[in-house]
């Protein structure tokens, strides 16, 4: 019975708060214009009030009393923000009596709130692992619950590019491809076509998220030398950098010398600009080894005559001068720390990702700065390195910056590289629930940032997860380390009693924290009682990657008192030194 009320200007986001609403409690709300105060007592009435400044544009104020529930913001962004709290705040109530079906409540509350910062992000590597448009918008989704507002999309590197362009079809047609000999799963590569571009950034845009795309340069661009190896210092030819050989850094890079590359960019950037609205375009610019340019005798005879006195400043050179081309658009660039090095152009935004005090320099230097340093922000690290807590303490304003440099800190992002996971599943569980850490300190006053707070708020979140569909990492049923595990075959138990809830399937996965060596696993068993009645045999591990290290046991006939262990048949491979812990996570059953 209860109804969005919105007017023409909001209808837009009542559509999208239904989809939020049912998607959190299965319940379809009716959109209706007008409201009887008579009739219409369970009602949530969305308002625009642009005079509302104070709460900013993504801000909202949420009014509960017992029969209405009022939203009101200046922007569909605030009101859509509004409804996401009034889905968190939803609680299943006590049935009346005959009526049938569940209830839910919200407590009256008066809530005024708004952001600290203006980007709170989440990087998605869709080079080197494609990224399904699918698992894109659940991340949208799933980013949008918890208020966060920029997704910035690694779109090209050394392992394929990923965005149709028009005018050069050979970087979709070879470069979005990893060559058949490597016989790479199918869904890990491929492109995403303009149109759904387009119809991606409207969808994100409607949830309050900006998508930000990644086009790398001068570096990390194997993918498009293959195609067009003339771009390149020597001439080629190339090969896209494989899988399985890791992230890597390749000394083969835009030759900076050469006037077509310029031309290239421009016209791939002008395809951009018609597809992404953000006011950022995210140029890369890390990890370009100048050894090449060094050596070519363009380069050379291009640094001769802009009077550049090393390849640093003709780094320097090649982004200011892509820089002049994106702002004569009406945009601006944001690069990774490296932009820094041989001098910053003069409008640019650095993403700081080698700790922070490139964003610290930027940020003196009157520039806009990201933090995302590997020490807090790389999510596609273990949890053994960067667990939720060492997340949830990173404060993306350094005590250092003072005044208005502080005010260049638009805030802060996670950096998920798809090298290592790259399955949706395996991706959500290096997110999830880390990712809350980002969400809250991106939005949250600086005072608020207790670990036990948190702790709490996180440990609360997991049945939201859970309703999104989110594979997050569940509390370990146990641990590995060197006092536990030798390097020959021997087995090793967990009491895992608390992890079976009764009759089904189980996944058990064993993944390494940390340590100098990784884990062989030979089978794993499912014991009750002392007797084993499920048992997984074949060759796992996990280290820096992981391959078939998670099992699958059953459970038919559950006893009363049953006590559960999980064995494990696995060795530390070329020393002891193994950390890492076992989840056992119940399968969902149709
Ligand atoms: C990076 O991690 N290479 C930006
Ligand atoms: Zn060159």
């Amino acid at each position: 019975r209860t109804l969005f009320l919105a007017g023409p200007r909001e209808r837009d986001v009542a559509r999208i708060l239904q989809i939020s609403l049912f998607d959190s409690t299965g319940l379809k709300l009716k959109a209706a214009r007008s409201f009887d105060p008579e009739k219409d007592s369970d009602a949530i009435v969305l308002r625009f009030d642009p005079a509302l400044e104070s709460i900013g544009e993504e801000g909202y104020i949420l009014k509960v009393t017992p029969n209405r529930i009022l939203i009101q913001a200046r922007s569909s962004t605030g009101l859509f923000y509004g409804g996401q709290t009034v889905c968190q705040l939803l609680r299943e109530a006590d049935p009346i009596e005959g009526t049938g079906g569940p209830r839910y409540c919200v407590p009256c509350c008066s809530i005024t709130d708004y952001p600290r910062f203006g980007w709170r992000g989440l990087m998605l590597d869709c080079s080197r692992t494609f990224q399904s448009i699918e698992y894109i918008k659940k991340t949208i989704d799933r980013m949008s619950f918890y208020k966060m507002n920029v997704l910035h999309l690694h779109l090209t590197d050394d392992q394929g590019w990923r965005l149709e362009i028009e005018k050069y079809p050979e970087l979709t047609r070879k470069g979005a491809y990893f060559p058949a000999k490597w016989k790479e799963p199918e869904p890990h590569q491929g492109y995403y076509t303009r149109q759904q571009m387009i119809d991606l950034v409207r969808y994100a845009r409607s949830r309050g998220v900006t998508i930000v795309p990644e086009i790398e340069m001068p570096g990390h661009t194997l993918a498009v030398l293959s195609c067009y190896p003339h771009l390149s210092c020597t001439g080629g030819p190339f090969e896209i950098h494989p899988f399985f050989k890791g992230p890597g850094i390749h000394k083969d890079i835009f030759c900076a010398g050469n006037d077509a590359v310029f031309e290239f960019l421009e016209n791939v950037l002008k395809e951009v600009f018609a597809i992404f609205p953000s006011h950022y375009i995210h140029i890369g610019g890390d990890e370009a080894p100048k050894s090449r340019w060094q050596a070519c005798p363009k380069c050379q005879s291009r640094m001769k005559q802009e009077g550049l006195k090393s390849e640093h400043e003709l780094q320097s050179y090649f982004i200011k001068r892509i820089e002049k081309f994106v702002n004569s658009r009406g945009h601006s660039i944001i690069g990774w720390d490296e932009i820094l090095e041989g001098g910053l152009a003069p409008n640019a935004a650095v993403m700081s990702w080698r700790g922070i005090d490139g964003g610290i320099a930027a940020a003196r230097s009157g520039h806009n700065v990201v933090m995302s340093p590997t020490s807090h922000c790389y999510f596609d690290y273990t949890y053994g390195r960067i667990d939720s807590r060492r997340a949830y303490s990173f404060e993306p304003v350094p005590e250092s910056l003072i005044g208005s440099q502080r005010d260049h800190v638009l805030g802060f992002q996670a950096n998920f590289w798809s090298h290592i996971d790259r399955e949706p599943h395996r991706v959500d569980w290096q997110l999830f629930p880390r990712l809350l850490a980002v969400a809250e300190r991106g939005w949250s006053r600086q005072d608020v940032r207790a670990w036990p707070d948190f702790e709490k708020r996180l440990h609360s979140n997991l049945s939201h997860l859970s309703r999104l569909k989110i594979g997050y990492k569940p509390r370990p049923a146990g641990t590995w380390s060197p006092q536990t595990v030798a390097e020959s075959y021997a087995p090793v138990t967990w009491d895992v009693t608390d992890h079976i809830t009764g009759s089904g399937s189980y996944c058990i996965r064993l993944i390494y924290t940390h340590g100098a060596h990784r884990l062989g696993i030979e089978s794993v068993a499912l014991l009750a009682d002392s007797n084993v009645v499920s048992l997984d045999s074949h060759r796992g591990v996990t280290g820096a990657r992981h391959e078939n290290n998670t099992y699958v046991v059953r459970l038919d006939e559950p006893g009363k008192t049953d006590a559960y262990t999980i064995r494990a048949m696995v060795r530390s491979e070329g020393g002891s030194d193994s950390h890492g812990e076992v989840f056992v996570i119940k399968r969902h059953e149709k």
